[in-house]
């Protein structure tokens, strides 16, 4: 009997070796400490043996049924970690992981305004905003260019109902401005503008534009030049040289079109500039003495300057980009070079 339980102990401990999940090893305790288990019919036995043989194979038995207790509560307690384990390596998530989603990146064109507003507020400037559906009394008339007038067909319109429009420029937040306001007085107002135009690589039926309007006692074309200086040397951050050629808008008298010298050949001449040596950026003047008298402001008595940023363009020549399509295009290839 002896030898059996001597034996007992191998097969015990082999089996339960053997024991790959905790339900095995449960398993293995019922086939050796169960009822009908292995070392109970032993115990069972006893009643046949002598009480010196009892004595001793008894406390073998107590022996072994102990050290079997401690070996499967080992065992368990192993196969348990493992398992917590395997089901922790399987069902592990991290729930910090964006799922595959790139992190997005600011528009180019928001970049630039958030500039451009900056770079203005540090001067003192107002910021506005305005309607982006408008009234053709403040869109045009009021900009004095009444219904007749040659201008209106360069700005191609969006017409609504009732004389309303998607207004083709910033320029009516001017005569907002004016009206809310008491010179002397300096704001810009970005935002969109429409023009119902066929779409190619330089032109876009949305796009975004800041609208500057200074007015005070002797505000001359210096004050202007110094303004646009100061913005464009922040924008390109570095000096830039400018120029003015006369350009047409009924609502500036002098109007000027603001060129700059080409940033990428330094004005000699080159691709960019179409061997011009400069690149037209910006419409500006000095406000009309009928705009101002549409915004209850005497032009005895104040004069103002002007200007109409646009946005994409002056995008296009910070980044070297061809194409205004892309701005309103999904390929995040471009975009994410910003
Ligand atoms: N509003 C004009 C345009 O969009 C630009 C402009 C603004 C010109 C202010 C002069 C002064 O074409």
């Amino acid at each position: 009997m002896k030898e059996r339980l001597e034996k007992m102990r191998g097969e015990f401990t082999a089996q339960l070796n053997g024991a790959a999940s905790p339900e095995e090893a449960e398993k293995v305790r019922v086939a050796f400490l169960g009822k009908k288990g292995a070392l109970t019919e032993v115990l069972k036995g006893m009643k046949d043996l002598t009480p010196d043989e009892r004595r001793e194979v008894g406390a073998l038995s107590n022996t072994l049924k102990d050290e079997f207790e401690k070996l499967i509560a080992a065992r368990m307690a192993t196969l348990g970690r493992v398992e917590i384990e395997k089901q922790l390596a399987a069902e592990w998530q991290d729930i910090s992981w964006p799922s595959g989603l790139k992190r997005g990146a600011a528009h180019p064109v928001a970049v630039i305004r958030r500039r451009v507003k900056d770079i203005f507020i540090s001067m003192g400037f107002e910021v506005l905003d305005g309607p982006e559906m408008e009234e053709e009394e403040f869109n045009f008339n009021k900009l004095n260019i009444p219904p007749d007038h040659p201008a209106r067909d360069s700005q191609d319109t969006f017409w609504l109902t009732d004389g309303k429009l998607l207004r083709t420029h910033t320029s009516p937040v001017q005569v907002h401005g004016m009206l809310s306001h008491t010179p002397p007085f300096k704001f810009i107002a970005p935002g969109k503008v429409y023009r119902n135009e066929a779409v190619d690589a330089s032109h876009e039926h949305t796009f975004h534009q800041i609208e500057g309007m200074v007015v005070d006692k002797n505000i001359s074309v210096a004050h202007l030049i110094y303004s646009m200086k100061t913005l464009l040397t922040g924008i390109f951050e570095k000096e830039v040289e400018v120029r003015l050629r006369p350009g047409f808008f009924p609502f500036v008298e002098p109007g000027f079109e603001l060129d700059i010298k080409c940033l990428i050949c330094g004005g000699k001449g080159c691709s960019v500039c179409k061997q011009g040596g400069w690149l037209e950026l910006m419409p500006c003047g000095m406000v009309h003495p009928n705009v101002l008298r549409h915004g209850g402001i005497d032009p005895e008595e104040f004069s103002g300057f002007a200007f109409g940023l646009g946005l994409e363009r002056l995008v296009m020549m910070k980044y070297g980009i061809d194409d205004i399509r892309l701005f309103h295009g999904a390929d995040l290839r471009f975009f994410t070079q910003f």
